[in-house]
């Protein structure tokens, strides 16, 4: 059942987080929903800017009509992952999306806000939730780079300011954390604390966590032993602080760079394994599997495991 994204927030705020996860293509989407069922979690599934132009529009709206029919428990909602002002109008109006991601976060703070208040406006005409962006992370958002000494934190007063003025029904905050498999290095970290500022100026609103990949040091190192050549110093959010930020109102937490990691692992292994297989169906079936254990292990750190009752219940 494709649900918006503010339905889901109102059940979780505050007890757990539901996790977003981007996909590309039917590989990524059969684990996740079947990881999904698995674990009996809600979940929100991203569309890049990039996925769809790698995969097209129509394919990935396919792929996830015809897992919905496999998987007919699950709930979820199809959400623009980093959208311009553009591609939010073209989500909203297709009538598949039922959440966008404004970003608008380079720009100055009363453009941001004008372009915000405008994607606003269409989505909630046409019952659609949007995410905004204030602060900026570090590391690369599409294509924008934002220069690592210059990524700033949210600030808690213009947050505030900012939901006020646009209307927007959750807010990606920056908070330490960057897209990508290298985060932390020497003293960086997510500031937790800056959280209960931000949640303190807007009690009861939903809060996005961007960047949040763990990129488990084994997985890394298994990709590299198996032919990658991943810097060995790459350091993701460690997952046991998602239950630090979620009772502070952190409802939805974005995770990509983990399910690229497994992908890369599984594939790396099997033809390293088994260099005269050419047949992609054989670790392809093994990352169905890998990729929904991923997302149990996930669920259960989201304290999203065993709520899709009470998603149902609250939904019905
Ligand atoms: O925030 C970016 C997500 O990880 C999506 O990445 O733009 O390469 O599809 P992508
Ligand atoms: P990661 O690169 O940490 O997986 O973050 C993904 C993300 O924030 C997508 O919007
Ligand atoms: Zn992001």
């Amino acid at each position: 059942m494709n649900v918006t994204t503010d339905q889901l927030f109102k059940v979780a705020y505050g007890k757990f987080a539901i996790g977003a996860y981007n996909i590309n293509n039917m590989e990524q989407a059969i684990g996740l929903f079947r990881g999904h069922t698995h674990a009996q979690a809600p979940m929100i599934i991203q569309i890049s800017r990039g996925a769809r132009s790698y995969a097209g529009v129509r394919m990935l709206e396919a792929i996830i009509r015809a897992a919905e029919e496999e998987f007919p428990e699950t709930i979820f909602s199809v959400h623009l992952d980093h959208g311009d002002e553009a591609t939010c109008y073209d989500a909203i109006d297709s009538g598949f999306y039922t959440s966008v991601m404004i970003d608008a976060s380079h720009e100055p703070f009363d453009e941001n806000v004008a372009i915000t208040r405008r994607v606003v406006e269409h989505a909630h005409a046409r019952g659609v939730s949007v995410e905004a962006e204030i602060g900026q992370l570090g590391g690369i958002e599409e294509d924008i780079v934002v220069d690592e000494k210059l990524a700033t934190l949210t600030d808690p007063d213009e947050a505030a300011e900012f939901v006020r003025q646009t209307g927007c029904d959750s807010l990606a905050v920056a908070i330490g954390t960057s897209h990508g498999a290298y985060k932390f290095t020497g003293a960086q970290r997510v500031h937790i604390e800056r959280i209960a500022e931000i949640q303190q100026r807007l009690p009861g609103f939903p809060l996005v966590m961007h960047g949040s990949s763990s990129v488990p040091a084994e997985e890394v190192a298994r990709i590299n032993a198996a032919g990658g050549k991943l810097d060995p110093s790459a350091k993701g959010v460690d997952a046991d602080q998602f239950a630090e930020a979620y009772p502070l109102g952190v409802c939805k937490i974005n995770i990509d760079t983990d399910g690229r990691l497994v992908y890369t692992r599984v594939f790396r292994e099997h033809f390293r394994d088994h260099p005269e297989n050419f047949d992609f169906r054989k670790p392809g079936k093994v990352l169905f599997e890998e990729f929904a254990n991923f997302i149990v292990e996930k669920s259960r750190k989201l304290g999203s495991y065993g709520k899709l009752d009470e998603v149902r219940a609250a939904l019905s």
